[in-house]
């Protein structure tokens, strides 16, 4: 057995910047709706995010050597999952160490968390719950299959279930309130992916007594309150009034209704979660989803999961839930964020699948969908450089400070994901000042999508055309195109800036005027100014004929248009 490293309370009371006890603010997340700002140390920041694997976090050896490269990514907050398992091996016995190694290190490589409570549910199973819960199905039962027969996963309905998570989940708020003084932590999340598999709902007799019992006149009054913002698939099952139905008699007697009894019970349950840990530390707290992709039915996806067409049952249930996260792993990106980003829900994904595309997701995320963050799933693989394997950090014969030397001075090399982060961090500012307003978009193209446009305020049309589409690069007579992705921010009349990799802009006007280049730099932003790093004109505007960013490359550039 690997001996834990320990980190002393007051090493980490040093690490706190926070003079008294309630100098640093209580991170925030302000909804506006369609879009959230997390506000941490009283000023707006997106999540630059990416989120650890499963057992990445289970050994404070793991941590010392992951954390390095995670800021070398350039990431400024880390998903880490904190499994009930290692915080309660016996019961009632709770073992912070390693919720103590998280913060640590990341207060030592300037990172903010975002705490993953892997508790009863982790991807409709219970394989977190600690041994002394498992095996003790009397007091904590499981689901029940329509044979009668019981499931791994926990019943939802069950108080001895709910009260030992929450109990647990409570401590580890608790710890945070009293040790977290400084808010490294700024946001939870609530169980990992809940949703019933292989079948829409639990069969258990309490459950099937529920189900064939009037619907809860909470639930039926919100949705029918809400009907002009439900969502069309809840819309659709409703009848007239819901007064003393059941659920099979309000939302149709079929396996959808099974899937909105589950839904209903998996949100209360959370949401009770939720909170009761904010009664303790009032930090912001989502769910996150696994997708119905692939034309699959309830029970052959996680049913009852915070899925779009469900969100009015989430929000009726669980209040205290302040985002329901996409997790993308599936074909069908920009259609998958565009359903999550709702009038009332703003954009965030807490997992995205690890490779180079997610850097151009990343961009079209912020920049087109306002998303409060981004995060690949997996993120301590992704190589730094590119070429590399992405398993650096165990090179365990290279210390920290080498590693960070070497690297530095290759900046050039940034695999796709570290170099859209590099851009990120410089424009977070303008970005998050441009939130919810037409002065900034952001496109998205690939092999089937080569070209788009984006209409700015200033009555400009922005053609925008793969970088391949000049012909240029010999790769692009070879077949498929790769990825390519641009952000424009809109910093004065006529005058933006231009994030991305991979794409060539053209112009014109609503009002049929002419539109030509009146100036074109390469830049680099700090803290919202901008500096000039080097004028582009001539074979990098080709000759004031387009803004052009290469393929392979990830450029800030400043232009100013005017119209002749
Ligand atoms: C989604 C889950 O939420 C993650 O914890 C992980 O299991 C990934 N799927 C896939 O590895």
């Amino acid at each position: 057995m690997k001996a834990r490293l320990f980190y002393p309370l007051f090493t980490m009371l040093l690490l706190c910047s926070c003079s008294g006890e309630h100098s640093c603010p209580l991170p925030i997340l302000e909804n506006h709706g369609s879009h959230a700002t997390l506000v941490v140390d009283g000023k707006p920041m997106l999540i630059i995010g990416g989120e650890l694997g499963n057992s990445s976090a289970s050994s404070p050896e793991d941590l010392a050597r992951i954390f390095p490269h995670l800021e070398r990514l350039g990431l400024n907050t880390v998903l880490v999952p904190l499994s009930w398992e290692l915080i309660e091996p016996e019961e009632d016995r709770f073992d912070f160490s390693i919720l103590d190694g998280i913060v640590f290190r990341a207060r030592e490589h300037d990172l903010r968390v975002v705490l993953l409570w892997f508790g009863a549910w982790k991807n409709s199973m219970s394989c977190y719950a600690p041994e002394w819960f498992k095996r003790d199905t009397g007091r904590f039962p499981r689901a029940i299959l329509p044979d009668g027969s019981p499931v791994e996963e926990a019943c939802a309905l069950s108080p001895t279930v709910l009260q030992a998570d929450r109990k647990a989940f409570c401590r580890v708020m608790e710890y945070l309130r009293d040790n977290d003084r400084q808010h490294t932590v700024v946001m939870v999340q609530v169980e990992n992916e809940m949703g019933m598999i292989n079948v829409p709902r639990d069969y258990c007799p309490i459950a099937d007594s529920l189900y064939h019992s009037p619907v809860p006149q909470e639930l039926v009054s919100y949705l029918e309150s809400h009907r002009e913002s439900l969502h069309p698939h809840i819309a659709g099952r409703m009848g007239e009034s819901g007064e003393g139905l059941s659920w099979p008699q309000f939302f149709g007697d079929d396996i959808y209704a099974e899937e909105i009894f589950q839904t209903w019970t998996y949100a209360r349950y959370t949401g009770e979660l939720a909170r009761a840990g904010k009664e303790i530390l009032n930090l912001p707290m989502y769910v996150n989803v696994a997708l119905d992709s692939r034309g699959r039915l309830p029970g052959q996806y996680p049913s009852g999961g915070p899925l779009a067409q469900l969100k009015d049952i989430w929000h009726c249930a669980a209040p205290s839930i302040d985002v329901l996260g996409v997790d993308i792993y599936d074909s069908g990106v920009t259609g998958w964020m565009e359903r999550y980003h709702l009038a009332d829900n703003p954009l965030f994904i807490p997992e995205i699948r690890l490779e180079d595309k997610a850097a151009h997701y990343a961009l079209y995320a912020y920049g087109h969908h306002d998303a409060m963050g981004f995060c690949p799933f997996s993120i301590e693989d992704c190589p730094l450089l590119t070429g590399d394997s992405g398993n650096d950090w165990r090179n365990t014969d290279m210390s920290a400070d080498d590693q960070l030397n070497a690297y530095t001075r290759v900046t050039d090399r940034l695999s796709p994901i570290a170099s859209a982060y590099s851009l990120m961090n410089s424009i977070e500012e303008l970005v998050l000042a441009r939130q919810g307003s037409d002065d900034m978009d952001a496109v998205l193209l690939d092999d089937g999508h080569r070209e788009a446009s984006i209409l700015t305020p200033d009555g400009i049309k922005v053609h925008v055309n793969h970088d391949f589409s000049l012909g240029w690069d010999p790769r692009s007579k070879e077949g498929h195109w790769p990825e390519a992705s641009c952000m424009l921010l809109r910093l004065g009349e006529y005058d933006y800036l231009l994030a991305g990799s991979g794409t060539v802009l053209t112009f014109s006007a609503e009002d049929s005027s002419k539109v030509g280049i009146a100036y074109c730099a390469e830049v680099d932003v700090k803290d919202g100014a901008i500096t000039e790093i080097r004028r582009l004109n001539g074979d990098q505007t080709h000759q004031g004929r387009h803004i052009r960013i290469p393929c392979g490359t990830f450029r800030l550039q400043r232009f100013r248009l005017y119209t002749y």
